[in-house]
């Protein structure tokens, strides 16, 4: 099943005049009806097409993203949040370039005052609220806001020509969606300091080494293995599955004594599902677990 849309200049004003961040429920409505978008390729894949995959479509601008390519980007991760079919979900981009960041030209005239008081890129949290796994998938430049958005991701898989940074510094600026807090938890004080200080980039092996992503293929492996890795992860219960995640999640943000509580009465929750049941039923008679996201 393919959403391929690149024909809904009607419904998505251009990245410059980006509407705002519309409805779940209008959201629905256009990914049942076929979805319409612009800057986005929204596909399903895998044997069971129970992976949803967005991939990310301005190549002539590397994807920069742009006020209406976050704004679809939302709108296609409402869709599949809302499809009980759908168990992990994969973002890429192209082999040049994941993202090389924010739209530079269109931030560039903007004033604090229209920033602080439109709270300018609230939206692009939506990629860090979702509840079922997000893998992406990122061969060449994941620059800035684009290093940032594989950050919000669950698993970064990187093709042997990734590249990362967070080249703001460069621009006068700072990192603005996560960058200073995410890289840092993911790559240490140092190194996540001598990125944004100096913006330089890291190859794809030093963001492996340093444990920005958990692995590195051949480019034109990338998006097939991250795909695997979604069938992997949408084999499980979904309910469980975002237990876990919920479960991971809170160790950026809870103490040690309050995060393992929260696991504790997570763990106590899988034993009130069918799908727990199954699972070890399963073990114990030696087959392969069939879960009903129960
Ligand atoms: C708008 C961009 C862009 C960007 C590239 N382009 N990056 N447009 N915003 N972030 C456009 C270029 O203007 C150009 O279009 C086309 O893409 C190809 O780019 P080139 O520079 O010609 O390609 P190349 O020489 O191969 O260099 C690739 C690059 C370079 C190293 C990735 O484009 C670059 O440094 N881009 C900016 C990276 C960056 O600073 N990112 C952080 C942005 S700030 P035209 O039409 O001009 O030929 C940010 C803040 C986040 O992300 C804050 C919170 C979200």
């Amino acid at each position: 099943m393919a959403f391929l849309c690149r024909s809904a200049a009607m419904l998505l004003k251009p990245c410059s005049r980006a509407p705002a961040a519309m409805s779940a429920l209008s959201a629905a409505r256009l990914y049942s009806s076929g979805g319409q978008y612009e800057y986005i390729l929204v596909d399903k894949r895998g044997e069971k097409n129970n992976v949803g995959f967005i991939q990310l479509n301005r190549p002539k601008a590397l994807n920069a993203l742009c006020d209406g390519l976050m704004t679809e980007l939302g709108r296609a991760l409402d869709s599949f949040e809302a499809d009980a079919d759908v168990g992990a979900i994969v973002i890429t981009g192209s082999d040049r370039a994941f993202a090389a960041g924010a739209d530079i030209k269109e931030m560039q005239n903007r004033t604090f005052q229209e920033c602080y008081g439109g709270n300018f890129l609230a939206h692009w949290n939506r990629v860090s609220t979702v509840r079922k796994p997000v893998i992406a998938a990122v061969n060449g430049f994941a620059l800035g806001g684009g290093c940032e958005l594989a950050m919000m991701c669950d698993i970064i898989y990187a093709g042997e020509k990734a590249q990362f940074g967070q080249p703001e510094i460069l621009l006068g600026t700072i990192p603005g969606a996560g960058g200073t807090q995410r890289l840092t938890r993911a790559v240490g004080k140092s190194l996540a300091m001598e990125m944004v200080l100096t913006g330089d980039k890291v190859n794809a092996h030093e963001a492996k080494q340093s444990g920005l992503v958990s692995k590195v293929y051949p480019v034109d492996q990338l998006v097939s293995e991250a795909v695997k890795c979604g069938e992997k992860i949408a084999a499980n219960s979904k309910l469980v599955s975002s237990m876990a995640k919920e479960a991971v999640n809170a160790a950026f943000e809870l103490t040690l004594a309050e995060g393992n509580r929260l696991e504790k009465r997570l763990f106590h929750s899988t034993f009130a599902t069918d799908d727990r049941k199954e699972g070890m039923t399963a073990f114990v008679e030696k087959r392969k677990a069939d879960f009903q996201d129960n």
